[in-house]
């Protein structure tokens, strides 16, 4: 063999190298645009489709966690209530964490009138019950005629935590955070970013299901705040126990305050990052504001007619 022939050798050799490398480089450019793709696929408005898709996505969030420690075996309402109780919410206010507590002190499962695969398999086995089997039955819907609730907890949580409380849901379930990218997302023809009309519209769901609750729903009305519950947990806890007419023992109540962070509050996120303008918070506060006077309203009206009864 020539020392001619081993050079054209060498050089066929890494010139079907090169060609070899420029494929699999080519291979990787096709694949990293084919994952792109699907990543702009996923936006916002793919995970919006209710609670039910909500579901879905918290298998995967809850999947490594352990199972939930109960202070006694669930039961179901023995006998079944006649009366059905509504544990009423804008979503994102911790609705799912007073059913923990209130299953934990009272060892009775709460309904929902969703179907959350997810909870269902975690320890909230009546999803989808709506009747006097439970103790209280979730919902986000603004109450109408043709409900079987003859009483309701409304649980209230201040709109600006609530609403970013639910964003992270929809892109991570009911643990986990959404990533810092998902607030800049815009879509193809808004100016706006997903994420300030996203705020908006929630805004003006979170006025309505409050207002709708606090004037049109005909029976009694808990009413509950989530700063407070979170504040004084062993006492809001107790009120909602007098207003459902159920006794605890006291040895319950403490084994539900001893395990009341549960698994179902999410771990605080990007604490540095402040995903709220000026102007959100201005129309955070005027629609706040206008709900607590709603409130006021509401307890007043229902002191007076104590009052003229007495
Ligand atoms: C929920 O319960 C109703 C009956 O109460 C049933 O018809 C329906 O299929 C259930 N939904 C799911 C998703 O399991
Ligand atoms: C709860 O306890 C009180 C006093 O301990 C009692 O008067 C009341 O009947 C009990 N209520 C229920 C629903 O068991």
């Amino acid at each position: 063999m020539t020392k001619k022939s081993i050079l054209t050798r060498i050089e066929i050799k890494l010139a079907a190298m090169s060609r070899r490398s420029i494929f699999f480089l080519a291979a990787a450019v096709v694949m990293l645009y084919f994952s792109i793709i699907l990543f702009m696929l996923g936006p916002l408005h793919g995970s919006r489709g209710g609670y039910y898709a909500g579901g879905y996505m918290n298998n995967f969030a809850f999947r490594h966690d352990p199972p939930v420690n109960w202070c006694s075996e669930l039961t179901w309402q023995s006998p079944p209530s006649p009366d059905v109780v509504a544990l009423v919410s804008y979503p994102g206010s911790g609705n799912t964490w007073l059913r923990y507590l209130l299953q934990q002190v009272t060892g009775v499962v709460t309904g929902s009138i969703y179907m959350d695969y997810g909870l269902r398999v975690h320890g909230f086995p009546a999803e989808n019950v709506t009747d006097g089997s439970v103790l209280v039955v979730k919902t986000h819907a603004v109450p109408m005629d043709s409900d079987k609730f003859k009483s309701a907890i409304l649980l209230i949580r201040n709109p600006r935590d609530a609403i970013l409380a639910d964003f992270h849901r929809l892109h991570r379930g009911h643990i986990g955070t959404a990533p810092k990218s998902a607030f800049k997302k815009k879509s193809h023809e808004n100016k706006k970013s997903d994420w300030s009309t996203y705020v908006s519209t929630q805004l003006t769901a979170w006025e309505t299901l409050h207002q709708m609750w606090l004037t049109r729903f005909p029976g009694p009305l808990h009413i509950v705040f989530y700063e407070v519950l979170v504040r004084d947990t062993r006492n809001t806890l107790q009120g909602i126990l007098n207003f459902l007419n159920y006794n605890v023992t006291e040895a319950n109540m403490n084994c539900a305050m001893a395990n009341k962070e549960g698994i179902y509050r999410r771990k605080k996120k990007h604490q540095d990052f402040e995903p709220f303008t000026a102007d959100m918070y201005k129309a955070l506060d005027q629609v706040r504001n206008r709900v607590l006077s709603m409130v006021m309203d509401y307890k007043r009206k229902h002191d007076n007619s104590h009052v003229r009864k007495t």
